[in-house]
């Protein structure tokens, strides 16, 4: 190999090493609410929800953990579920439906895992979470002083 190629194979390599050091370190922890109840307040639509979900998710991917969790203050708009990682966003999702919601944020996820940050583009979010999302905050070690999200 000469030095050229050698330096060329060095540069990726750096370049490699830095576009995965973005990438969301640790487990995507998907938080189901499992206190929801439906919106007239009657059925407790949670638990089935965490059911589907962590049937979805959390069976086959070490890199994925679903847990349960009492509340996570969107009660008007159950069934609700975060998503988040030590060092990526955290999303907050309600308005989820038991199947398409499932389907939607085993797609998310499987996107969170590749994205920067864990910030999965627009075009790659269901239409359920779209329309679903409450909130979208970014991870700890990232912050630039003009609050830019990456690109
Ligand atoms: S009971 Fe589910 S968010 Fe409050």
């Amino acid at each position: 190999m000469d030095r050229e190629s050698a330096e060329e194979d060095s540069l990726d390599s750096t370049l490699v090493e830095l576009r995965q050091s973005n990438l969301p370190g640790g487990p995507v922890v998907v938080s189901v609410c499992i206190t929801c109840k439906t919106a007239d307040g009657g059925a407790v639509v949670g638990s089935e929800m965490f059911a589907a979900v962590r049937a979805a998710l959390g069976a086959d991917d070490p890199g994925v953990m679903v847990r349960p969790v009492q509340c996570l203050s969107v009660c008007k708009r159950p069934a609700t579920v975060a998503v988040t990682s030590p060092d990526g966003y955290t999303f907050l999702f309600g308005d989820l439906q038991t199947e398409s919601g499932t389907a939607a944020l085993k797609s998310f996820v499987k996107s969170y895992q590749k994205s920067d940050y864990g910030l999965v583009p627009w075009r790659e979010r269901a239409d359920v979470l779209r329309k679903g999302m409450v909130a979208r905050v970014p991870p700890m070690r990232w912050s630039p002083d003009d609050g830019r999200a990456p690109k």
